[in-house]
């Protein structure tokens, strides 16, 4: 017996679990049950041994319950069972008892188990404890960062953000597309590119799929959206910036700036409604303010211009030359004046990229936006130059050469509507809704200037 029982115990690298009667997933444990005997599963949390009773601390993927083993009923499965390390992974066999005092109404009476993975000991961070372990080595072992509801719940949140923001754009008639992320020039003009080797030629990680979702306005799909990776080798190490983030970006054919300004309100209200239907749960986890989620679905974004952020700056003292980026610094202030959503437009066309088109009547001015909550950039986006005589020269304007862009010129001479697009960063809008102040919070393995593990 003592021999038998052994062999259940330690036979981890065997998969006699498989032989089992069917498990019970612990989220379907109903007051049917009682008295039933059922298999659970799950990562051992913690042991609570009070010498003649232990107390199991259980946890799967949604919800810890308790596995209750008397020593007098099998001592030793009691003795194996209680100097399992913490964060092994089992499966425990009992009846099911329900009660109002136990964590969850109900427990399991343990009369059998198996050890399916047995953790090492000590643990390179700890799951349970309170104690905040600093980022890196958080990062480090991000498998059981992940093992906690606090830090699994934003990325359950972020699932149904994306869910939320494909399914608004099918619903608007959009074609979901995939363009390459090995291009030959870059995108937004700038040096933020990393090079790779592609057999004898240059090549680099696209930065944004500017080029080919413009190129697909001249093709006849005219609503078309792409989420995808982003590369962006910027050395700045902030806490929002990364150097691989996933891009939500779409671009209307036919459609002016504000046609796409109200596509993009109506996504972001859209993700906080599937957040607010979907995740009950992980907004009372994360401690979010359900009524601030509310007020985000239903109110309207307001828009300020360029020019009218300068004059708020002014007179809070806070001089800022008129063709200058707003700086963080500046942006803290302005968004002072908002609660949350608002829209920055009519920017200074010498400091938006060379595809975005400039005001006819006023050329300093041209037809972009920012999507800002608070301090946050979450979306640039603008009506495009479509003429392809303006678009050479306003490459050649940014001191870039047009003959390295020719195949994304090309289309611009054989039939092209006017169009307008945006970008959105998955990871800064999640990071707004979970309330994380840095972004790699909201990404499940960041990707920065240090770290590339794991
Ligand atoms: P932009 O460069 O402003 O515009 O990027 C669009 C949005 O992508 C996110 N983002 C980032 N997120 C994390 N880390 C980064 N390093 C990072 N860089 C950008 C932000 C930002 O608002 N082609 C244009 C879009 C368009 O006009 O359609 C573009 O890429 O949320």
């Amino acid at each position: 017996m003592e021999q038998e029982r052994e062999e259940k115990i330690s036979s981890e690298n065997e998969p006699p679990y498989l032989s089992l009667s069917r498990f019970t997933n612990p989220a379907e444990v109903k007051k049917e049950l009682e008295g039933k005997e059922v298999w659970m599963k799950g990562w051992l949390q913690d042991v609570r041994n009070l010498g003649s009773i232990a107390f199991l601390l259980m946890r799967d993927n949604f919800m810890l319950y308790q596995a209750t083993i008397i020593k007098k009923m099998n001592k030793s499965l009691f003795k194996e069972v209680t100097s399992i390390p913490r964060e092994s992974v089992l499966a425990v066999k009992g009846t099911l008892q329900f009660s109002e005092k136990v964590m969850n109404g109900f427990e399991i009476l343990v009369n059998d188990c198996r050890l399916i993975s047995r953790a090492q000991v000590p643990l390179p961070l700890g799951v349970a404890d309170k104690v905040d372990a600093d980022m890196d080595t958080r990062f480090d072992n991000r498998f059981l960062d992940l093992r906690k509801p606090e830090i699994s719940a934003i990325f359950r949140i972020r699932s149904t953000l994306v869910q939320a923001i494909r399914d608004t754009l099918l619903k608007e008639g959009f074609l979901e597309v995939h363009t390459p992320k090995i291009v030959a020039t870059a995108t937004e003009g700038g040096t933020e590119l990393f090079p790779i080797e592609y057999f004898e030629k240059d090549a680099y990680l696209n930065q944004s799929p500017q080029l080919y979702k413009q190129m697909l306005m001249a093709t006849g799909f005219d609503k078309v959206f792409e989420i995808a990776p982003a590369f962006r080798a910027e050395k700045h190490h902030t806490s929002h910036h990364l150097n691989e983030f996933i891009s939500v970006d779409v671009e209307v054919a036919f459609a002016e700036m504000r046609d796409v300004t109200s596509l993009l309100e109506k996504v972001i209200k859209n993700i906080y409604k599937e957040v607010l239907n979907k995740n009950e749960k992980e907004i009372e986890t994360l401690k979010l303010h359900r009524e601030e989620i509310e007020d985000v679905s239903s109110a309207s974004f307001p828009n300020i211009t360029y020019t009218e952020c300068l004059d708020i700056l002014q007179k809070k003292g806070f001089k800022i030359e008129w063709g200058e980026d707003l700086s963080a610094e500046a942006t803290k202030i302005v968004a002072k004046e908002f609660e949350h959503f608002y829209f920055i437009t009519d920017w200074p066309t010498k400091i938006k990229p060379f595809y975005v088109l400039p005001k006819k009547e006023v050329p300093e001015l041209c037809h972009a936006f920012d999507l800002m909550y608070k301090e946050e950039e979450l979306t640039s986006g603008a009506q495009r130059v479509h003429n392809y005589e303006l678009l050479k020269k306003r490459l050649e304007e940014k001191g870039l050469n047009s003959e390295n862009f020719s195949s994304y010129l090309k289309p611009f001479k054989y039939g092209i509507p006017y169009h307008s697009g945006w970008g959105l960063g998955v990871e800064r809008t999640l990071m707004v809704l979970t309330d994380k102040k840095n972004i790699r919070e909201c990404t499940l393995f960041p990707r920065d200037r240090y770290r590339l593990e794991p």
